[in-house]
């Protein structure tokens, strides 16, 4: 009993010390618990006299009951600060400026597109679209390619199955065209083509602008009228132009149709690989034959018709200097447009 006031401090010292809620736990074990020193105090009461009792066991009560609240307290001022301090881990700070999302823009590929169908649009032509999986009667047989045509091999063709393709070109909408429309025909058909292709000015997947023009007394002159005074609105400037002879199937005669390189300004780069020019499109007067597969009578009518690679113009107009950037979705790349 001599003690108990120096072991009551104690224990009140040990609670102000606690930091946390398991050093304090041990602290009322220490001295409440079932073994503990005010515990053991109080379990001794039966030794002392029947007169010492009543007010030794009050004593030993009311160091308990100090002991107890000075417990209680220091654990709500403990869970207190373990509150505070998540609260201010969790802490949103309203002041930050937020994310803002970022303005996009069209792709060059689509605003290349528009810019042809606008340009086409305001002298009359309409637009027409047709499947990216074709069969081969339109996107080869009605277009005067056989099946043991040697052109076939021009094209490096994806085959779906053996009757149908991703198609090559956008020539097949020209088939399709004159299936259902009776002359005067004055379209364009853009579109995604595929050719097992790729390097520095081809890619797998790219563009066209299909073009046709069916009519009577349709010439080649108006043909290269056509191409060339859609160059300059095109390109908004006098660009040097030529007309190459070449060969498609579908066409008679035909045509490849160069500008000169936009990178180099005709000085020779690794875009126009060293010649200058870079070509933009293929052209003729639609072949007989492609008439009568669509039951045009080609006596009466002529025609002429073109096919432009859309990334290829994109690219000599933005001068982007490789034709795969335009499918890499690089953020950067696409918002300079
Ligand atoms: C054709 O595809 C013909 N159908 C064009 C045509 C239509 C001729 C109507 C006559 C009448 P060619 O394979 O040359 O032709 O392709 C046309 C244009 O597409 C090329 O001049 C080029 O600009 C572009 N091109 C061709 N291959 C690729 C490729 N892999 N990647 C990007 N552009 C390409
Ligand atoms: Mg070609």
């Amino acid at each position: 009993m001599e003690n108990l006031k120096s072991l009551t401090d104690e224990a009140l010292a040990l609670v102000a010390q606690s930091d946390d809620l398991a050093s304090l736990d041990k602290v009322r074990v220490g001295y409440l618990g079932k073994k503990g020193q005010i515990t053991a105090l109080l379990k001794g009461l039966g030794k002392l006299s029947a007169a010492e009792r009543p007010a030794a066991g009050a004593e030993i009560n009311r160091a308990k009951q100090q002991v107890t609240e000075s417990l209680d307290q220091r654990k709500q001022t403990l869970e207190n600060r373990a509150i505070d301090l998540q609260l201010a881990e969790e802490a949103v700070d309203i002041g930050l400026a937020g994310r803002r999302s970022d303005v996009g823009g069209l792709h060059p590929v689509t605003r290349t597109i528009q810019r042809i169908e606008s340009i086409f649009s305001s002298v009359g032509y309409t637009v027409a679209e047709g499947p990216e999986i074709e069969d081969d009667f339109h996107n080869f047989e009605a277009l005067n390619i056989p099946s043991h045509h040697p052109a076939r091999a021009m094209h490096d063709t994806f085959y779906v199955s053996e009757n149908h393709v991703l198609r090559t070109h956008t020539s097949p909408v020209q088939i399709r065209t004159m299936i259902q429309q009776e002359p005067p025909i004055h379209v364009i058909c853009p579109g995604r083509v595929y050719r097992c292709d790729s390097d520095l000015t081809h890619t797998p997947m790219f563009h066209q602008v299909e073009g046709l023009v069916v009519d009577k007394n349709i010439s080649f002159a108006e043909l290269k009228g056509t191409v060339d005074q859609f160059l300059k609105a095109f390109f908004e400037m006098d660009v040097p132009v030529r007309f190459r002879p070449s060969y498609f199937p579908f066409t008679e005669p035909s045509a490849e149709v160069d500008i000169q390189c936009s990178a180099c300004r005709g000085a020779g780069c690794r875009i126009c690989k060293e010649t200058d020019w870079v070509e933009i499109m293929g052209c003729g007067m639609v072949h007989p034959n492609v008439f009568k597969a669509c039951d045009i009578d080609a006596a009466t009518f002529s025609g002429f018709a073109f096919g432009m690679g859309v990334e290829r113009l994109a690219m000599m107009r933005y001068g982007v200097k490789d034709l795969r950037l335009f499918f890499e979705n690089d953020f950067d790349f696409v918002v300079q447009f």
